[in-house]
């Protein structure tokens, strides 16, 4: 898979999402889409298969975080939902991430993508020390969750585009970036703080930018994905 734009599905019913992706019919490009747990937790495994059955690539955004046993179970059965990629918490340590990696691998031996979050970015240096006692600096802690996440045999992390190149330094060029936070640079910034064109993330070497609203709210949202994918992608 190459780079790509991956439309963040934050709605509330499987009605809303089709409403949504029924504009989109006569694109010639299938968007990828991220499901999310609101979404998930709505509809089940159910909307998943049917947007996969419209042609559409998934990124689940499920965020597992439990006991590696627990987890690699999980990540067997959203492999059976032939999802591309879906993700984790690199907090779970090592052994969780690799309980995962074998629980997602099918038995001819291809699997989603998988891909670590490292430190939430509502996570600040401040909250991290009180909260979770971790006196790092935090782009430090989430240089090393990264590598971490690339140790265990990961595909990649969710990262601000700001992070992607230290990243790719880190762990390497095809260690996937997953990058949210991304604006154009006429549009609304809303609740992200450190956000980027989809023009700049792709000069910084992001591999894939999630996009929600700047899309999903846009007066045209199809007009607004293809411009993400003609500064992005093309
Ligand atoms: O609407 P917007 O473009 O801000 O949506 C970004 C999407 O990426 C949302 O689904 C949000 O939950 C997700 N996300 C994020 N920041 C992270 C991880 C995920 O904005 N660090």
């Amino acid at each position: 898979m190459g780079k790509d734009v991956i439309i963040a599905c934050d709605f509330a019913s499987k009605e809303e999402t089709l409403n949504f992706l029924d504009l989109f019919k006569k694109e010639e490009r299938k968007p990828f889409l991220k499901i999310g747990m609101e979404l998930f937790y709505a509809e089940g495994p159910a909307i998943v298969k049917e947007l996969k059955a419209r042609g559409h690539k998934i990124f689940l955004d499920l965020k597992l975080h439990d006991i590696p046993n627990t987890v690699k179970k999980a990540m067997a059965v959203l492999s059976r939902l032939d999802v591309d990629m879906t993700n984790l918490h690199a907090s779970g340590t090592i052994s969780m991430m690799e309980g995962a990696l074998e629980g997602l691998t099918r038995p001819d031996g291809s699997r989603p993508l998988l891909i670590a979050v490292t430190q939430l970015t509502s996570t600040d240096q401040e909250r991290m020390e009180r909260d979770l006692l971790i006196k790092e600096p935090i782009d430090q802690v989430v240089m090393h969750y990264a590598s971490n996440a690339a140790k265990a045999g990961l595909d990649g992390v969710v990262c601000s585009p700001l992070e992607a190149g230290k990243v790719h330094d880190t762990c390497g060029k095809n260690f996937l970036t997953v990058t949210p936070g991304v604006r154009f640079a006429d549009g609304d910034v809303g609740d992200q703080k450190r956000v980027m064109t989809p023009e700049q993330a792709k000069k910084i070497g992001s591999d894939y930018i999630v996009v929600g609203r700047p899309i999903t709210a846009a007066e045209d949202p199809v007009a607004a994905y293809r411009r993400c994918v003609s500064e992005f992608v093309d």
